[in-house]
């Protein structure tokens, strides 16, 4: 594959491989080495228009230690706010030389359409409620490196699914590892779609929790939130957050991980996330190493 657009287009061998290769980076980081050769001469240019702090951080990092010159573009103070085209900007920065593009937008669709109009490689970085692939390989790293192999493995997703792009991305990946997904949400917050996805549902988080290998809590997305959708915190808390009680009702050895930003004390309790059995700290490290796979495979067999 030239782009990396959709968890749903990774067969299990394309992820596998990403994995494995995540895995022999992280090794090599383990003995020191801080910084590959790989991709010297290589551009990569990070395109957001949307705020972010992991996922923007660790692309940057990822191809800094591969030795790619790396061009960081954020739509807030670029031409952006004088109406200049996702099409025109993404012209712009081609004619500059990237190799990769690298974007996170508002809307659905806008790195399928980028990848019509560049020659270099498309990674989706997030695409308004639709996806965000590399989140759900560096979760998949993340629960692998934890659990073992993913297979048979029960994982339960829980929040404000509807605008999560995180939690299609997963479902997907999930999917295809062999993994079994159970959403468990508000009615309200989930897509009328979902009924079409590889996974099954739920409306009772403390019934599905006990028999969780991972328990993933989403962020209940404020900006994007219809108030109609969401009644009140506490309420929402309540009933769908990770409070202590719930988090002592998970099998002793099952893990619990949030992508991050989170809402402390809403849908997680801060001593929960601060638990040992928490991996949202790994979380951010295994997002430079997957992210560093990702541009490796993309990029590394080709000549300058
Ligand atoms: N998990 C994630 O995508 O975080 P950012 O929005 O900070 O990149």
């Amino acid at each position: 594959n030239r782009h990396l657009i959709s968890a749903g287009d990774l067969s299990k061998d394309d992820a596998l491989l990403i994995l494995d290769t995540a895995e022999e980076l992280a090794r090599v980081s383990e003995r020191s080495i801080k910084k590959l050769p790989t991709l010297r001469g290589r551009t990569v240019v990070n395109l957001f228009f949307e705020d972010s702090t992991r996922t923007r951080i660790s692309f940057e990092a990822a191809a800094k230690r591969l030795s790619a010159d790396v061009i960081n573009f954020s739509a807030k103070g670029s031409s952006v706010s004088k109406g200049e085209s996702l099409k025109d900007t993404a012209l712009t920065l081609e004619a500059m030389g990237a190799d990769a593009v690298v974007i996170r937008h508002g809307s659905s669709g806008a790195p399928h359409r980028l990848a019509n109009w560049v020659h270099g490689s498309v990674v989706n970085a997030g695409d308004g409620t639709h996806e965000h692939p590399t989140q759900a390989l560096l979760d998949a790293f993340s629960m692998r490196r934890r659990l073992g192999a993913l297979d048979g493995r029960k994982v339960t997703i829980v929040g404000d699914v509807l605008h999560s792009r995180v939690a299609r991305s997963n479902v997907l990946l999930l999917h295809t590892l062999g993994a079994e997904v159970t959403l468990v949400a508000p009615p309200t917050l989930l897509p009328v779609s979902v009924h079409t996805w590889p996974c099954e549902v739920s409306y009772d988080l403390d019934t599905v929790l006990a028999k969780s290998d991972v328990v993933m809590m989403l962020r209940v997305q404020k900006e994007r939130m219809n108030a109609a959708y969401f009644p009140s915190e506490r309420e929402y808390s309540r009933r769908y957050g990770l409070d202590r009680a719930r988090f002592a009702k998970m099998p002793d050895d099952a893990i619990v991980m949030h992508p991050g930003p989170m809402n402390r004390g809403m849908e997680i309790a801060a001593e929960v996330a601060d638990s040992s059995r928490s991996t949202i700290v790994e979380q951010v490290a295994n997002g430079v190493t997957i992210r560093m796979a990702v541009l490796y495979l993309l990029l590394g067999g080709e000549t300058a």
